[in-house]
């Protein structure tokens, strides 16, 4: 596991879009993440792409995970807001960007759709991750599985009260997801794990040089051959 400490998130994202860059220029499959982390690494590549000319055209993207019950025209859809921050500022395909279906009248045949799709297209060349304050990747929680596939999954009171930032209410905010399991990430082939801000801390302190365990589920980057993980001064406080 690589680990790199920047001064702050701007130099984070420099960090990550170079790493990046070099698999878009392949035409990689890349694994794109939500959240407000990896925000300035999509701004540094939407830039490298209008002012550099990098190419996403021969790349696919699938996204990590999604609300259930979010229609994907809603502003807070991981499908919508993937194409706002990010997809619709270059020059993929938008048909190559693929997600969970959220709104599948039966979300276990949507994970299994998911599952049986990321296989076929022969999977994703680099994971961006975030994590979240209590360790998850992706939307798993604490004690999922280290082999768990595509799944539902009840969001954790700390993750709904995290992410009501992004919504009018709390109460707005869907109390379950479809998300990529730790067993279905771990099959990337490379793994770009990011974090920046002191809420961060302890979170990287865990996964990174904690104990691997099921109570951390980020902690099972330390399983995986091909790992950076890129950090600001202050996620890496407790490093
Ligand atoms: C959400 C997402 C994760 C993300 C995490 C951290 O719950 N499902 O993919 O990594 O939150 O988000 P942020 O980067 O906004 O701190």
């Amino acid at each position: 596991m690589e680990i790199v400490i920047r001064p702050n998130a701007e130099e984070v994202a420099t960090t990550a879009a170079d790493i990046l860059e070099g698999y878009v220029r392949d035409g990689a499959t890349l694994g794109l993440a939500t959240g407000s982390t990896p925000t300035p690494t999509y701004r540094e590549l939407i830039r490298r792409h209008r002012e550099e000319g990098l190419s996403f055209a021969e790349c696919r993207a699938f996204l990590l995970d999604e609300y259930i019950g979010l229609p994907r025209e809603h502003e807070q859809s991981y499908y919508a807001t993937i194409r706002r921050e990010f997809t619709s500022h270059i020059d993929i395909d938008d048909s190559a960007v693929r997600s969970p279906d959220g709104t599948h009248p039966d979300p276990e045949a949507a994970c299994r759709d998911y599952e049986e799709l990321l296989v076929s297209e022969g999977g994703v060349d680099i994971q961006i991750l975030g994590v979240g304050a209590n360790g998850h990747i992706a939307f798993n929680e604490p004690g999922n599985s280290f082999d768990s596939l595509t799944h539902v999954q009840d969001l954790h009171p700390r993750t709904v009260a995290d992410n009501a930032r992004f919504f009018e209410r709390e109460e707005d905010v869907p109390r379950r997801a479809l998300t990529q399991g730790l067993g279905t990430i771990m099959r990337a082939r490379h793994l770009l794990v990011l974090a920046t801000g002191e809420a961060k801390a302890e979170a990287v302190e865990a996964i990174v040089r904690g104990e691997v365990s099921e109570q951390w589920p980020g902690s099972i980057i330390q399983r995986h051959d091909k790992v950076d993980v890129i950090v600001d001064r202050a996620a890496a406080a407790r490093l």
